[in-house]
């Protein structure tokens, strides 16, 4: 096994910073973050509301752009790419998942799983769309509706969607804001089983302390900065 290339860094981040205009004021929503990402961990990103944790979440992601620092992605400078670069390098390895779902009425669990092949003009294998649906447990929901799913299976699908195309990091803002308690435990127990069983990197901002210490790395941010890192003893 070639050990050096499995924990290839996936993200490594250097003084990142973004900064918003809002009349003469300048918000510094990230002020200078340093941040890597490593395969078979789970990061997660505490801090209050307004700490920037969405900001950095999109950096990420590369659905936004720094104003300053250093971003690697899938071992590739994120800065001064086009848009069409950046879909690039967000392919095969970033998978997005949003605090609302987002999945389309109309379209069948299977069918909002698949959705991102169809966008990345890759072949949809059935097969494999239900492997990724016995992984979030909803193997048997592959014909349903949206609608007929309750809020926690919704965001089950929604991860499933963002693993379909081979992610390598699956990153979350505030996947459990719209969840009760037990659906809110039952994404993090299955973001665990996905580090443990898939060698996958999950980045995840929560409110939910309880939850948030859950991760093997605790990062709490607060004004744009990150003013602790705490990490879990792997028992
Ligand atoms: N598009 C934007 N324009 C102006 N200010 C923004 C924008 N997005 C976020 N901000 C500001 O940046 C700071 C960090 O926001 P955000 O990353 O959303 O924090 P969090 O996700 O931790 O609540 C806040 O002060 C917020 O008001
Ligand atoms: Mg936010």
């Amino acid at each position: 096994m070639n050990t050096e290339n499995n924990n290839a860094m996936l993200i490594k981040a250097r003084g990142l910073k973004k900064h918003y205009r809002r009349g003469i004021e300048t918000i510094k929503a990230l002020d200078g973050v340093d941040l890597e990402i490593r395969p078979g961990e789970m990061v997660s990103i505490l801090g209050p509301s307004g700490s920037g944790k969405t900001t950095l979440i999109n950096l990420l992601s590369c659905l936004d752009a720094p104003d300053g620092g250093e971003l690697e992605v899938g071992g590739r400078q994120v800065a001064g790419l086009s848009e069409e670069e950046l879909v690039g390098v967000r392919q095969g390895v970033l998978g997005y998942v949003f605090q609302k779902f987002h999945l389309l009425p109309t379209l069948t669990v299977a069918e909002n799983v698949e959705l991102p092949l169809m966008f990345l003009q890759r072949p949809v294998d059935r097969e494999k769309t239900l492997a990724v649906l016995r992984l979030v447990d909803l193997e048997n929901r592959a014909g349903h509706l949206p609608r007929e799913l309750s809020g926690g299976q919704m965001q089950r699908v929604a991860i499933a969607r963002a693993l379909i195309a081979d992610t390598k990091v699956l990153i979350a803002d505030e996947p459990t804001g719209n969840l009760d308690k037990a659906n809110g435990e039952a994404v993090f127990a299955l973001f665990r089983r996905l580090v443990a069983e898939k060698n996958l990197a999950i980045v995840v901002t929560t409110h939910n302390l309880a939850l948030g210490a859950l991760a093997d790395r605790i990062i709490t941010l607060e004004d744009g900065r990150i003013i602790e890192e705490k990490i879990n003893p792997r028992v």
